[in-house]
C-alpha cells in the first residue's frame, strides 16, 4: 500500500490544469446503459472510482474502451444485476439503479460501500422509483427495484438534510425512459446534474430545468448514442485553491468553471486572498496583510460544498482568530479533526460544528486518511505543517483526485509516494 509523505513549508507557485469532474463522470458513466449506441466520454478523470464505475458496467455486458482520458461504452446488451462483489467499493454505484431500472424495467444492485461520512441513505431514490411505478424491496442487502412500465409522475425528493444529488441523478435517468411527463420538485442543482442533463439530451433525452429545484422530464421511446465532454471538477479546483492559499506565493489553476466555486473563491476573499478569475482560469495569492477567520456553513449548491469542508478546516487551523464551520449535509463529517490534532491544530467540534482556534504552526505527523476528502484536507496541512507528514491509506486520495501529488509537485510541493 502506499503512503505519501509531504516535507512542509514549500511555497507554491506556478499553474496547472484541472481534470474532469469526478462526481459529474460516475453517473454520466452510468447513463450510457440507457442505451445500445456507442457513447464517447471525454475528460474522464483516471480515478479509481471512475475505473470502479467502468467495471461495474463491464461486468453489467457493456464493452468499454479507455484511450487517455476519452471512454467509449457500448451497452449493446445490459444484464440488470449487479453483485456486491462489483459494487462494494464504491458508494456512488448506486446511480447505476435509474438506469438499470430506465432501460431494463428492471435492477438489482447490491447496497453499496464508499466514504465512511456518517449514515448514507437511499430512501429518496427509492420514494422517486416507486412514485414512477416501480416496486422497491431490500433483502439480504440488495435493492431490487422492478416495473413493468413506467409512467412519469410528481416526486419531492427534499430530504431532511436538502435534496440529494444523485437521487436527483437516478430518478432523473429512469424517468427519461417512463412514459409521460416526470416532475421532480425539490431537485438537486449541483453543476454534476446540470452535465448530467446535457448529456441525456444529447442522447436524445426531453429534460428542462436541470440547475433548478424542479425538474421536468418528457419520457422518450429510446435514446441514442452520444459525445460529451465532462465538466472540470469544481472540488479539485477548490482543493487546489486552499492549496494556493495556504503556502501559495501565488497560483493559477486553467481548465476551470470559476462560475461553480463562488462560494470558495468568496470565502477566500473575505479571509484576505487576493483571487482573480477569466472566464476559465483562477489565481489565488496573498495579499500581504492579515488573514482572517471566517464563518462558514455547508449547503447543497450554490452555498459552501460539504466536499470542500474539510480542506477549509485544514486552511483555517492556522488562520489567526477563532473560525465556525457547521456541516449541514453530513452532519458527523469530522473525521480529519481528530488527525488535524495530532499536527497541532486546535478544533473542538460541537455537535456539527467545529470551533477552529488558529495556531501559529502546524507539526508534521504521521496521519491516516479516513475519507476523500478529508485525506486532501491532511496533504493540505501537511503543505504548511513544519517537518514531515506521513498520510497513510492514500487510496481515499486516489479514489478522487488525478495525480494529486504529481500536480502539487509542479507546484513546487515537496510530496512523494512510497510504499509502505
Ligand atoms: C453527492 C456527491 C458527494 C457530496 C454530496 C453532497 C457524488 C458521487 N457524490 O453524494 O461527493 O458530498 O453529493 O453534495 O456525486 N440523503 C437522504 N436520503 C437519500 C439520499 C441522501 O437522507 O436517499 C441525505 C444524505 O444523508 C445527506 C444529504 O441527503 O445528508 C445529501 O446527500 P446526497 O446529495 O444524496 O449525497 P450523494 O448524492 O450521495
Amino acid at each position: 500500500m502506499d503512503k505519501i509523505l509531504v516535507h512542509g513549508g514549500y511555497p507554491l507557485s506556478g499553474s496547472i490544469k484541472i481534470s474532469g469532474s469526478k462526481n459529474s463522470a460516475l453517473p454520466i458513466i452510468a447513463a450510457t446503459l440507457l442505451t445500445p449506441d456507442p457513447c464517447v466520454l471525454r475528460r474522464v478523470p483516471d480515478l479509481s472510482d471512475t475505473n470502479y464505475m467502468l467495471q461495474i458496467l463491464m461486468h453489467l455486458g457493456a464493452e468499454v474502451e479507455r484511450a487517455s482520458g476519452t471512454v467509449t461504452v457500448k451497452a449493446e446488451k445490459v444484464n440488470s444485476v449487479a453483485p456486491y462483489e462489483v459494487v462494494r467499493k464504491m458508494r456512488a454505484s448506486v446511480c447505476v439503479l435509474g438506469p438499470l431500472l430506465g432501460r431494463c424495467k428492471e435492477a438489482t444492485v447490491s447496497l453499496p460501500g464508499g466514504c465512511v461520512i456518517g449514515d448514507r441513505p437511499i430512501d429518496l431514490h427509492l420514494k422517486g422509483f416507486e412514485a414512477l411505478g416501480a416496486a422497491v424491496r431490500v433483502e439480504n442487502g440488495n435493492v431490487k427495484v422492478f416495473a413493468p412500465k413506467l409512467t412519469g409522475a410528481v416526486v419531492n425528493l427534499q430530504g431532511k438534510f436538502g435534496p440529494t444529488v444523485l437521487g436527483t441523478d437516478n430518478v432523473m435517468m429512469a424517468a427519461v425512459l417512463a412514459e409521460g411527463v416526470t416532475v421532480i420538485e425539490g431537485a438537486a442543482t449541483e453543476p454534476e446534474v446540470c452535465d448530467l442533463a446535457d448529456f441525456l439530451n444529447k442522447m436524445g433525452a426531453k429534460i428542462e430545468g436541470a440547475g433548478t429545484r424542479r425538474i421536468i422530464i418528457e419520457g422518450v421511446k429510446e435514446l441514442h448514442g452520444a459525445e460529451h465532454d465532462i465538466i472540470p471538477d469544481r472540488i479539485e479546483t477548490g482543493t487546489f485553491l486552499v492549496a494556493g492559499a495556504i503556502c501559495g506565493r501565488g497560483i493559477t489553476l486553467h481548465r476551470v468553471r470559476p462560475e461553480h466555486v463562488i462560494s470558495v473563491t468568496t470565502a477566500l476573499a473575505q479571509s484576505g486572498f487576493n483571487v482573480a478569475t477569466t472566464a476559465n482560469s483562477i489565481s489565488v495569492s496573498p495579499n500581504g496583510a492579515h488573514t482572517k477567520p471566517l464563518e462558514l456553513t455547508t449547503q447543497p449548491y450554490p452555498g459552501f460544498p460539504t466536499d470542500m469542508q474539510a480542506q477549509m478546516c485544514a486552511l483555517l487551523a492556522t488562520t489567526e482568530g477563532t473560525s465556525v464551520i457547521t456541516e449541514k449535509v453530513f452532519p458527523q463529517r469530522y473525521m480529519h479533526v481528530a488527525e488535524l490534532k495530532r499536527m497541532g491544530a486546535q478544533v473542538e467540534i460541537e455537535g456539527a460544528t467545529a470551533v477552529i482556534q488558529g495556531v501559529e504552526r502546524l507539526y508534521g505527523a504521521p496521519v491516516m486518511a479516513s475519507d476523500l476528502r478529508a485525506s486532501a484536507a491532511l496533504v493540505l496541512a501537511g503543505l504548511k505543517a513544519d517537518g514531515v507528514t506521513e498520510i497513510r491509506r492514500v487510496y481515499h486520495i486516489d479514489r478522487g483526485y488525478e495525480h494529486l501529488d504529481e500536480k502539487l509537485s509542479e507546484l513546487g510541493a515537496h510530496i512523494e509516494r512510497v510504499k509502505e
